[in-house]
């Protein structure tokens, strides 16, 4: 997968090194310039995701630098830091006003700070800055095979994109016929859901609509639209107006997250094949690595490009059945992700509407649905560059 670029401005080697293995550590990849002019020369080469650069180049005043990119059209989404080492109030203002994001002072702790907000800042230029006409990052998250986990995992990422994202707006959209589980898995008794909302006539079904209208559940920090309650609600669905849905959300929305549980149907595809990133849930027993390996096939066939495909494990039975690597030899393709097995703590936080951050703040697998947050954003972003 192609990673976020990070181009590294600054003469002294030492602190160059440093940021540079930093962010390597973190996966990101480096570019490194001892000068402005070496910078606009590495940039005419390929454009970096992202800009720092050290107050005190030689060649140029930082400031000028900044503003020289901005002229550039090209740059006029690029998140650009400063560093100092030697922190000046003039500088920074100076700085900002050129068109920079950060001013940071240089050490240890604001490496961390700022490698924490690439995300954010990458995020926030894109909305600061739309082109054309935006469209959200859309992820759909899909299993060969039911009960793997796939809506509270679905569930509990959107929550981690959320607090990653904080700008950001993130809606989920439960898509499972002929029953959804994410109102009951957030804890939503209404009887709003997607059956109902694709029955509106287009000219209804606004953007504004949806803004209003989508439930945010008490325990958690997205819009939900649930899904359809019952196989009789589910007969009602207009399958012919799910892509205006969609298409609406992705004009309200930053981030929309679809749970398509394992309905590969006519009404799915198009919207897979629609998607910047889908995430594949495989649990570890042979029938459904094998079923998931078809399906990937498939999907592969219709047009869904390897680069956007998300292929996790989920432990939901503990340890026993295939390893990472023997599911990996049978897909053909790298899981990217694991989910532990969390005992009977998924199940308890389910049952309570909870996040799981929220009643079991030290399970490791927050760390895993923070990870994925981070990578569905990246992919999301790399998708829609190009
Ligand atoms: N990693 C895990 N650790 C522990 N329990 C898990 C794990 N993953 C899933 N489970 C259990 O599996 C149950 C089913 O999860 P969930 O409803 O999210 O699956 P699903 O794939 O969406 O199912 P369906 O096919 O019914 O839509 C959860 O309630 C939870 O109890
Ligand atoms: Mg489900």
């Amino acid at each position: 997968m192609t990673r976020i670029s990070v181009l590294i401005i600054d003469t002294d080697e030492a602190s160059r090194q440093f940021l540079a293995k930093t962010l390597q550590k973190q996966d990101f990849q480096v570019i490194e310039a001892e000068s402005a002019m070496e910078g606009l020369q590495k940039i005419s080469e390929s454009i970096p995701h992202i800009i720092s650069c050290d107050a005190n180049i030689l060649d140029m005043r930082v400031y000028e630098f900044i503003q020289r990119l901005r002229q550039e059209k090209k740059f006029a989404n690029t998140p650009i830091v400063v560093f100092s080492g030697d922190p000046d109030p003039d500088e920074m203002d100076h700085c900002l006003q050129a068109g920079g994001n950060e001013y940071y002072v240089k050490s240890g702790q604001s490496t961390n700070t700022f490698i924490k907000n690439i995300m954010p800042l990458l995020s926030a230029m894109k909305e600061a800055h739309p082109e054309e006409e935006e469209k959200g990052v859309l992820s759909v998250f899909l299993s060969a095979k039911g009960g793997t986990g796939t809506s509270s995992l679905c569930a509990n990422v959107a929550m981690s994109l959320s607090r990653l994202m904080t700008s950001s707006t993130i809606a989920l959209v439960d898509m499972v016929l002929p029953i959804g589980s994410q109102a009951l898995i957030t804890g939503y008794e209404g009887d709003f859901n997607l059956i109902e909302v694709s029955k509106l006539e287009p000219e209804e079904m606004t953007s504004d609509y949806l803004l209003e209208n989508l439930i945010r559940p008490e325990n958690w920090l997205f819009d939900l639209l649930p899904g359809s309650p019952d196989p009789g609600t589910a007969g009602d669905f207009n399958v012919s107006h799910a892509p205006n849905i969609i298409d609406t959300l992705r004009k309200a929305y930053d981030y929309v997250l679809v749970d398509f549980g394992r309905s590969f149907s006519r009404i799915s595809l198009p919207i897979i094949q629609e998607a910047d990133v889908a995430v594949m849930v495989l649990s570890n027993d042979l029938s459904t690595v094998t079923l998931t390996k078809r399906t990937l096939d498939y999907m592969q066939e219709q047009g869904v490009h390897q680069e956007r495909i998300y292929p996790m494990l989920n432990r939901a039975v503990g340890l026993e059945g295939l390893t990472k690597a023997e599911a990996e030899k049978i897909l053909e393709i790298g899981i990217r992700t694991t989910v532990p097995y969390m005992r009977s703590n998924l199940t308890l936080a389910n049952n309570q509407n909870v996040p799981i951050e929220t009643k079991f703040p030290t399970d490791s697998a927050n760390f895993v649905f923070k990870q994925m947050a981070v990578e569905i954003s990246q992919m999301g972003i790399l998708t829609q560059a190009g």
